[in-house]
């Protein structure tokens, strides 16, 4: 009992802590966002992501730990209703602002929440979406309360940074200040540990070679070829990953999409 207490409240401290960093230092991370995440770098990912959603038109989705509301947009216009959730009201505020410029009359419920506990009834989604929010969140409590918000055969779909992508492990270390202490990119075996929870071991990934083509991005005028480039390295870097399995530990992203078979007979 004592031992739960203080391992609640270690965990609270955590939160507190991403909050005040999330609320305070994320814009610094808005350019370094843009560069890396603008489309259509990310767009084969995500498509990945909603084709296991098998989202109908107008369904209610959650868009967990949402940000800046990059996903947030992307659901809104594949005819979803959005319930966004992000822990910091700054970047809620972001997410508002880019949705009323771009889609004013998506809707789109905006919910200032932590992860691990949302307000929510149980059941309440039959399908999830989160991209770079597990490796924010403690284990045990994000796999439990995706289970309890999750209705019988509902879907969720997490996108997630890894841990040994040499190039990206390399920019991390170079830019500690750009992320919150806490946070952590998984490993694949977390991933696949995450996916157990619900009877998957499968996680998919993306982008190997595919990060060397941001060179080309940060050159002026470099936009077309990158792009190019990249869908091409991003092509290579599947059939790399089909052919060689333990290459797969080295991708940039992991992908883990997961069914509740809880309370299902
Ligand atoms: C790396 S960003 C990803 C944002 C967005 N999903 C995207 O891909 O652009 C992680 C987001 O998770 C939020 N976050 C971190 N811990 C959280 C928690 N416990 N509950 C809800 N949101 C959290 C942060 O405020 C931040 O906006």
């Amino acid at each position: 009992m004592q031992k739960q207490l203080k391992n609640r409240q270690n965990r609270q401290e955590i939160i507190q802590k991403e909050l005040e960093w999330h609320d305070k230092e994320a814009h610094r991370r808005l350019p370094l966002d843009h560069f890396l995440y603008a489309p259509p770098a990310f767009d084969g990912l995500s498509n990945f992501c909603l084709e296991f959603l098998q989202a109908k038109d107008g369904e209610l989705v959650l868009d967990m730990g949402c940000g800046e509301g990059k996903h947030t947009i992307d659901l809104a216009r594949n005819n979803l209703t959005v319930v966004s959730v992000d822990l910091s009201h700054t970047q809620l505020l972001l997410a508002k602002e880019m949705a009323a410029q771009l889609l004013p009359d998506a809707e789109i419920l905006f919910v200032q929440a932590n992860a691990e506990e949302l307000p929510f009834a149980q059941n309440s989604f039959r399908i999830i979406f989160g991209k770079a929010i597990i490796h924010h969140l403690d284990e045990k409590l994000s796999i439990a309360e995706v289970k309890r918000l999750l209705k019988p055969q509902g879907r969720a779909t997490f996108s997630e940074p890894l841990a040994h992508h040499p190039l990206i492990w390399l920019g991390r270390k170079l830019t500690p200040k750009l992320r919150t202490q806490d946070e952590h990119p998984l490993t694949i075996q977390e991933m696949s540990r995450f996916g157990q929870a619900f009877g998957t071991k499968e996680v998919d990934t993306f982008f190997l070679f595919a990060p060397l083509a941001y060179v080309v991005r940060a050159l002026p005028r470099g936009e077309m070829a990158f792009q190019k480039l990249h869908r091409f390295l991003a092509k290579v870097d599947k059939q790399i990953f089909n052919a060689i399995g333990s290459a797969k530990r080295l991708a940039w992203y992991g992908v883990v999409n997961v069914t509740n078979t809880h309370g299902v007979p």
